[in-house]
């Protein structure tokens, strides 16, 4: 299980963070919620390791954890926010390199990287330069980079954002398959898109989760977000 416990993030005097905790639980989806600027990237960086917390700590089944070390980045798959691609790469070499970051060992890399294609279904268009696929084949190839080393934990920030509605669809189903033996954080902006998938959600508002509730709970869910965040 992940635990996040009493985050806050400044940056200089600007308070991003205040006093964040929740955890997620195997097997689960939980839902990032919150208008622009609430904070949900800086959360999701400071799980990855990206950024530090001012005060707060990560745990991992019980014990605080290095956000920093290896060990930590080898439990974590990231998709980050507008899933910056080396566009003048292949599919297959950008995996290739981001396999290689992962100090996955050179016998698995090819067998790795077959198994997120597949998954992803972009076995097809790994020899295609990133430049040229749509934009939902390029957010495969994202997912697809996150998913190498079978990490146990998966942070999604905006994975579906800018897709037409039936690349939505299938970048959504893709998401709920990957949960059978992974623990998901997603980020989004689509309020009934965090109600189909994720088992419980999380609003932040200025910082402050304003809402963690288990999703089927949550009445009504449009009305609610309007209501904690205006
Ligand atoms: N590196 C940084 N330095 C200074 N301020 C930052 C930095 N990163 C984020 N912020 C500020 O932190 C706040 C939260 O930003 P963040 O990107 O986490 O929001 P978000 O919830 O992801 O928004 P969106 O829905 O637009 O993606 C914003 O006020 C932003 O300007
Ligand atoms: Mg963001």
């Amino acid at each position: 299980m992940l635990k996040v416990e009493n985050i806050n993030k400044s940056f200089k005097e600007k308070e991003v963070l205040k006093d964040i905790s929740f955890e997620i639980k195997k097997n689960s989806i939980v839902g990032l919620l919150g208008p622009n600027g609430a904070g949900k990237t800086t959360l999701m960086r400071i799980i990855v390791g990206f950024y530090s917390a001012s005060n707060g700590k990560i745990l991992w089944d019980g014990k605080k954890v290095d956000t920093r070390s290896e060990k930590h980045k080898s439990r974590i798959g990231y998709l980050p926010e507008n899933n910056p691609l080396y566009m003048n790469l292949t599919g297959g070499e950008y995996l290739e390199y981001i396999s290689e970051l992962k100090q996955i060992s050179k016998e698995e890399i090819k067998e790795e990287i077959f198994k997120v294609a597949q998954q992803c279904g972009i076995q097809n268009v790994l020899s295609q330069q990133i430049e040229t696929l749509s934009k939902g084949y390029k957010q495969r190839v994202g997912l697809a980079a996150a998913l190498l080393g079978d990490p146990k934990i998966l942070i999604l920030d905006e994975p579906t954002s800018g897709l037409d509605p039936n690349q939505i669809i299938e970048i959504r189903d893709l998401i709920k398959g990957l949960s059978k033996n992974k623990m998901i954080l997603i980020s989004t902006h689509i309020l009934p898109e965090a109600r189909e998938i994720c088992e419980r959600l999380i609003i932040i508002n200025r910082g402050e989760i304003a809402l963690n509730e288990e999703t089927k709970k949550i009445k009504n869910l449009e009305k609610k977000f309007v209501e904690l965040t205006a």
